[in-house]
């Protein structure tokens, strides 16, 4: 009766160390495995601005011989001709494609938005101007404003 008591006792202690054992291994497994943030696609790199499609150079050559007259060389703008370019917050709010359709309309002494009552000739007055040449004279703008 005694060893029965003895063997029982220690299969109940036994058991124990087992459980407690258990317990112990189970707080590493309860881990929340890290390969969820590695299985995340990584975050996608904010995209560039979509650099200008004109070239900035040849629209320095076109804006010297079709707008520096009003503008400046540099789009500092002329004293009663044209607008300082490098400061311009409605240049800064227009897309490129936008600019290309300002630039094609111009705005006349009529328009009420015109702001000097001087005139801005369509293409600065050279209809020769492409739409190609447009976008070269638009990357030229964005590169001198500041
Ligand atoms: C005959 C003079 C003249 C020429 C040439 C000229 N502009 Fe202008 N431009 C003006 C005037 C004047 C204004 C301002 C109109 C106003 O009062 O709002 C202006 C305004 C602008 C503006 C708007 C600026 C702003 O802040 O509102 C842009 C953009 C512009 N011109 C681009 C050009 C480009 C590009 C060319 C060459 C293709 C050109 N201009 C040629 C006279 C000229």
């Amino acid at each position: 009766m005694r060893t029965l008591f003895t063997v029982t006792a220690m299969l109940v202690m036994v058991g124990s160390l087992l459980a407690g054992c258990g317990r112990g291994m189970e707080t590493p497994t309860a881990t929340p495995a890290p390969t969820v943030a590695a299985e995340q696609p990584a975050p996608a790199v904010a995209e560039a601005p979509a650099a200008p499609a004109g070239d900035a150079e040849k629209g320095r050559q076109l804006f010297v011989a079709s707008c520096s007259a009003c503008h400046g060389p540099n789009g500092e703008g002329v004293q009663g001709l044209g607008k300082d370019m490098q400061h311009s917050e409605f240049i800064a709010g227009l897309t490129d494609d936008e600019l290309v359709a300002f630039i094609k309309t111009g705005r006349p002494i009529g328009d009420p938005l015109n702001t000097t009552g001087v005139d801005m000739p369509p293409k600065g007055g050279n209809p020769a101007i492409t739409d190609e040449q447009l976008m070269d004279i638009v990357a030229f703008m964005r590169s001198i404003h500041e």
